[in-house]
């Protein structure tokens, strides 16, 4: 299969494509680099023995690996992508990805992100191509007391970020209504972390970020002096939040395995899946698995809650895995270590 992958430099863009093309697939990244860079998927073509062709001007290439940094907005560019390239499937990661950030500027949110996937959707129906795969988030669920989350639990998004999320999982009902040849997956991922064996590709996001893997590296590297953890007081085990880690490999099999589903499925469909382990672990067990797989010492403070949060966020994992046949293969210190081995290779 030839993929289309919009957002492929970004941290699970680019766990994806390694596993793509370790299954034989070709890959054909798009990206504004916006939140990444291109060096990134230079690891990715070293990771996988391939060459990292760079096709800027959209010539058309018969390479594995092709590069093409374009923005989703830009429908001209997107079609001559379509025009030059036979794709198979897109899998759809670009996007902004931050609901502090989405508060303050909810017009590029859903400019970015709902106008982008809204581009990007009427390229692929010109083009014919209706396969996609389409990152949605966990963030959708908003607070809700019923735990684990099931993926018929209402969407009440509480921020831009996780509206745009709803805005487009609904684009995506409504032009497979429209038309059913449309093969579609929509999968909510939790809160993905580690990063690849090798230590070279993690999460690395531009600006700031306020993810905790990311916070804890900095301060692992001296960047900060302590982590905040935010709220000591929530109704759980220890006081402190509880989400559902997992590794951002696993998030990227799950994708195989949806791609493989969708291929396999003799009806067209649209299906809508959580990507979690199912477990919950509170701020504090984090900080201790960090630390064991480190032996570096985390300095924190406990601190007011973060606006927006929820006391515990954790999957039901179970229509993933019965449809997709599809497990989970990391446990929280393997999560950890990986983070920490990237964090190791990161030059000061
Ligand atoms: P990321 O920021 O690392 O990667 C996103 C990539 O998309 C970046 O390389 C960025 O440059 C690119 N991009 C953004 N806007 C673009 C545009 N208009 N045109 C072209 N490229 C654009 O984020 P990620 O963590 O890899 O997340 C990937 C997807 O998964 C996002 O849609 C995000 O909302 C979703 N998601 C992420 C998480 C998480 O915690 N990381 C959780 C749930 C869902
Ligand atoms: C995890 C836990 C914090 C930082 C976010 C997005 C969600 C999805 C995944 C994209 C919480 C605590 C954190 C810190 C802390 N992304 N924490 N100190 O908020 O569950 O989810 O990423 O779709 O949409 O909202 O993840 O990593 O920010 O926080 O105590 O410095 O760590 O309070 O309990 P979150 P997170």
């Amino acid at each position: 299969m030839r993929i289309l992958v919009t957002g492929g430099v970004g941290y699970i863009g680019l766990h994806t494509c390694i596993e793509l093309l370790n299954s034989g697939h070709s890959v054909i990244v798009i990206d504004n680099l916006s939140n990444s860079k291109l060096e990134s998927l230079q690891h990715v073509a070293d990771i996988t023995s391939l060459n990292l062709n760079i096709d800027n001007s959209i010539i058309g290439t018969e390479e594995n690996l092709v590069f093409i940094k374009a923005d989703i907005r830009d429908y001209e560019k997107l079609k001559r992508v379509f025009d030059i390239y036979p794709i198979d499937f897109v899998f759809h990661f670009a996007g902004k990805k931050s609901p502090k950030e989405s508060i303050v500027q909810p017009l590029d949110y859903y400019h970015n992100n709902v106008f982008g996937s809204l581009v990007l959707l009427q390229v692929m129906r010109s083009a014919e191509v209706k396969n996609i795969i389409f990152s949605s988030s966990a963030t959708i669920y908003g607070d809700t007391d019923i735990l684990p989350i099931k993926e018929s639990s209402q969407p009440k998004p509480t921020n831009p970020y996780g509206k745009s999320k709803a805005h487009i999982e609904q684009m995506l009902h409504d032009i497979y209504l429209s038309d059913d040849e449309w093969s579609i997956a929509i999968l909510r991922y939790f809160n993905p972390i580690g990063a690849h064996k090798c230590g070279k590709i993690g999460d690395q996001p531009i600006g700031d970020s306020n993810n905790l893997l990311p916070v804890i590296n900095k301060v692992v590297s001296g960047e900060i002096n302590e982590l905040l953890v935010y709220g000591g007081n929530y109704n759980t085990h220890d006081g402190t939040g509880i989400r559902d880690y997992i590794h951002v490999v696993d998030i990227a099999n799950g994708h195989l395995a949806a791609l493989k589903y969708l291929l396999s499925d003799d009806n067209s469909s649209i299906i809508t899946l959580n990507l979690g382990t199912g477990a919950g672990y509170s701020v504090l067990e984090v900080i201790l698995a960090y630390e064991k797989v480190s032996g570096r010492k985390i300095p924190y403070k406990i601190t007011e809650p973060r606006e927006g949060d929820v006391a515990q966020s954790f999957a039901d994992p179970s229509y993933a895995q019965e449809l997709l046949s599809w497990e989970c293969q990391f446990n929280l210190e393997k999560m950890c270590e990986d983070s920490w081995n990237f964090q190791k290779n990161q030059k000061p």
